[in-house]
């Protein structure tokens, strides 16, 4: 068939909602309207009747065939991409990471062979500088012009990820320049570096450790240098993963100053909350991830935050490691458990329930944080990240009266648990289109392998 026609069917943008038919043709939406009496042949109708369609998601925050932490994440971009597009994720921005040894470009080339011919949905990266090794920053132009236009720097993991105050501030006068941005891991890393120390030495080596090392205001204390450190580069920045109220506050102030800082938090820190931390035996390092989960108090400052539209974005953060993966490396000593959890599956799905079913936002700021606001963040919009005539065919059909319950058993990640288990929640995804190809039918995945493009991404 040449043409799809879902009829019946309610979209939803972040501008608002109208009830419409949506006609799909050669990977693009056609017309919206009312368009059941459209004289077109060869036209296969998809009855939407009672759906929300919706913008396919779009998760700016994963780590895909990654190496961290003397491992590789669980997921590759096949069975990462086919996860976020059973879960309505239909565009991801991966991380690229600096290989050791190896040169930016050389690390990029690396990561997007890792993408090539497996990857099921549309995809583009960040790159991530661990080493400003001597010429680094004369890489900046080519991967800004190769449509690479962000880069990620930690304020953390010294002696392994981390960069001084001095190279961060080289990192953003040069990614400004060359018309890219910085995204910024902050916490203050060598505070917890001592109080990670401090714990061990008392004996405290189990993974609810992981937390008490990383305190609150270790990660507002970053956000406030980072925000000062990118006045004096005279360059934009956008924090990846806020945890804390601090944060929020500190963000806001900055945008109240008419900065440009933008700041995301992820799935995570708006559902679960510290207490797991205090699970009985190894079960605690399920969410050794970084920043840490934090309190009730913490949760629902973030929550204003993106109602307040000082967050703009709702990421993932996927990082997947097995648990199994986590006890080897990390059994005895909990500064060894790779950070990370799963989410790009159910990143949706739980935003839609937790966000929009428990009333905390609405349906179109729901669109907002998941699709629209990450694409213009990063240079994929009018593609991506809204259902308007032009843009690509990502929609996803949700079923508002139909129910999803998680499991690992039945997740598409490759992880043996997930953090959400046993979760029942209203709403079901249905069919999921990239491009206008059916990719996913209630959870599993229908697309064909290896159909997903690289996006080359415009500068600031
Ligand atoms: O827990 C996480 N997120 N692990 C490492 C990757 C990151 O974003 O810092
Ligand atoms: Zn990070
Ligand atoms: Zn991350």
């Amino acid at each position: 068939m040449t043409y799809l026609l879902l009829t019946g069917g309610r979209v939803v943008n972040s501008t608002g909602s109208t009830n419409a038919d949506v006609l799909v043709h050669a990977g693009r939406i056609e017309a919206i309207g009312n368009l059941t009496d459209l004289p077109i042949v060869d036209v296969e109708r998809v009855d939407c009747t009672g759906r929300l369609l919706l913008p396919g998601g779009v998760d700016v925050h994963t780590h895909l065939d990654s190496p961290m932490m003397g491992t590789t994440t669980s997921d590759d971009f096949a069975s990462g991409t086919r996860a976020a597009a059973c879960g309505g994720t239909t565009t991801l921005v991966d991380f690229a990471m600096q290989g050791a040894g190896q040169t930016l470009l050389q690390s990029l080339e690396t990561h997007r062979q890792k993408a090539k011919g497996k990857a099921v949905i549309d995809y583009s990266f960040h790159m991530c500088v661990t080493d400003l090794y001597e010429g680094a920053t004369d890489e900046f132009p080519e991967i800004v012009s190769s449509g690479v236009t962000s880069f990620k720097v930690f304020m953390a993991y010294r002696g392994t990820l981390m960069l001084h105050d001095g190279a961060l501030f080289d990192v953003l006068r040069t990614s400004s320049a060359a018309g890219g941005q910085v995204c910024v891991h902050a916490e203050n890393g060598d505070v917890i570096d001592r109080l990670a120390a401090d714990l061990v030495a008392a004996g405290r080596t189990g993974p609810g450790s992981h937390e008490i090392s990383r305190p609150p205001s270790t990660e507002v204390e970053a956000v406030r240098r980072a925000i000062q450190i990118a006045r004096m580069a005279d360059s934009p920045l956008y924090f990846v993963h806020l945890s804390t109220e601090g944060a929020v506050e500190a963000v806001a102030e900055a945008r109240a100053n008419d900065w440009a800082i933008a700041g995301e938090t992820c799935t995570h820190y708006l559902t679960l909350d510290r207490s797991l931390y205090d699970a009985p035996g190894f079960d605690a390092a399920k969410v050794v991830l970084t920043p840490p989960l934090r309190t009730e108090e913490h949760r629902d400052a973030l929550w204003r935050g993106l109602r307040a539209g000082t967050l703009g974005v709702v990421s993932s953060d996927h990082c997947p490691f097995c648990l199994e993966e986590k006890r080897r490396l990390g059994e005895h000593d909990f500064r060894a458990i790779p950070n990370g959890g799963p989410g790009v599956e159910h990143r949706f799905i739980v935003m839609y329930a937790e966000g929009v079913r428990k009333g905390r936002i609405s349906l179109e700021k729901f669109v907002d944080l998941t699709a629209t606001a990450p694409a213009r963040q990063f240079g994929l919009s009018p593609a991506k990240g809204a259902i308007v005539q032009g843009a690509d065919a990502d929609i996803v059909v949700l079923d508002p009266e139909g129910s999803t319950t998680i499991s690992a058993e039945t997740q598409n990640q490759r992880m043996d648990y997930t953090p959400y288990e046993g979760w029942k929640l209203p709403g079901l995804i249905e069919n999921v289109y990239a491009r206008g190809e059916l990719v996913s039918e209630s959870g599993k995945y229908v697309g064909a392998e290896g159909r997903g493009r690289f996006l080359e991404r415009s500068a600031l």
